[in-house]
């Protein structure tokens, strides 16, 4: 493994440790288990942008992201949660990362359920940061051979009638200006729809005019201030969760079906069914 990538497994590892495990064995299993109580809502939205193709005015797509496949989501609550979407009956499925934890274990479990919910469009991915600690091939692999569309800055269309829809996805970047490198890469002033990991593409979004770019990673700061969701953990974030509109362009940033740490105080975990209206 490349050293660079070794060291921040190493740090992850730890930081997983310090947060989650450690507390967790001083509360004698007392964290994960009020954790896991925890349920997971379904938040429908509804989008606009004038420069949606009008034959998929009402795409019904539902936008998972952060599943952080490991500790604090096994594998079984991964395959509720895909139940879960299978049961709203989207028409695509956009997984916006972190997929899993730390380490790619069970992740073509994953990748086949969330296959195997029938779509009219299929499923979409792209990987986040904790995808890139630890064999992101694997994720990538696992997530192509189930038939999932792996968007690593790379493109798509879907047709409905004599229109189309061109999706992009671009894998992990960090910062606003590497976000903006992938993007002027992968899309054009003709994509549709984007799907990055970081919410920091928005500004690279918006100058191509893409009418929605779906994120995840903020996680909404995981603890908010009751009714002020915005005021939230994810302070060095400009965009940490809910809808952004900025002419034709809007963001959603979900916050996420998972953790990286076992706790969420007025940030409940959520499925986001987004309704887009052209
Ligand atoms: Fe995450």
């Amino acid at each position: 493994m490349h050293k660079a990538r070794l060291r921040k497994l190493k740090r992850a590892k730890f930081r997983h440790k310090l947060f989650t495990t450690g507390p967790n064995k001083l509360t004698r299993g007392k964290l994960f288990k009020k954790h896991f109580d925890q349920s997971i809502q379904v938040n429908e939205f509804s989008i606009h942008s004038p420069k949606w193709p009008e034959s998929f005015n009402g795409l019904r797509i539902a936008h998972v992201s952060d599943f952080h496949l490991g500790d604090l989501m096994p594998l079984e609550r991964a395959l509720d949660i895909v139940a879960l979407i299978e049961k709203q009956e989207p028409d695509l499925i956009a997984c916006t990362g972190d997929i899993v934890d730390l380490h790619p274990c069970h992740v073509r479990e994953l990748m086949d359920a969330l296959a195997s919910v029938p779509t009219t469009y299929g499923t979409y991915a792209v990987l986040g940061n904790h995808d890139e600690l630890d064999r992101p091939q694997a994720i990538v692999d696992a997530g192509l051979d189930a038939g999932i569309h792996v968007l690593q800055d790379a493109t798509c269309t879907i047709h409905r009638g004599e229109e189309v829809l061109r999706i992009a996805g671009i894998g992990w970047a960090k910062t606003e200006k590497q976000c903006e490198q992938k993007v002027e890469h992968t899309c054009t002033n003709e994509t549709h729809l984007l799907l990055s990991h970081n919410p920091k593409a928005f500004g690279a979004a918006q100058a191509h005019s893409i009418p929605l770019t779906l994120s995840g990673h903020t996680h909404g700061g995981q603890i908010a201030l009751p009714k002020k969701k915005r005021i939230n953990l994810a302070a060095a974030h400009k965009y940490t969760e809910g809808l952004y509109q900025s002419g034709s362009s809007n963001l959603f940033v979900t916050v996420g079906v998972g953790a990286w740490f076992p706790l969420r105080i007025n940030c409940p975990a959520e499925i986001a069914m987004l309704t887009v209206q052209s």
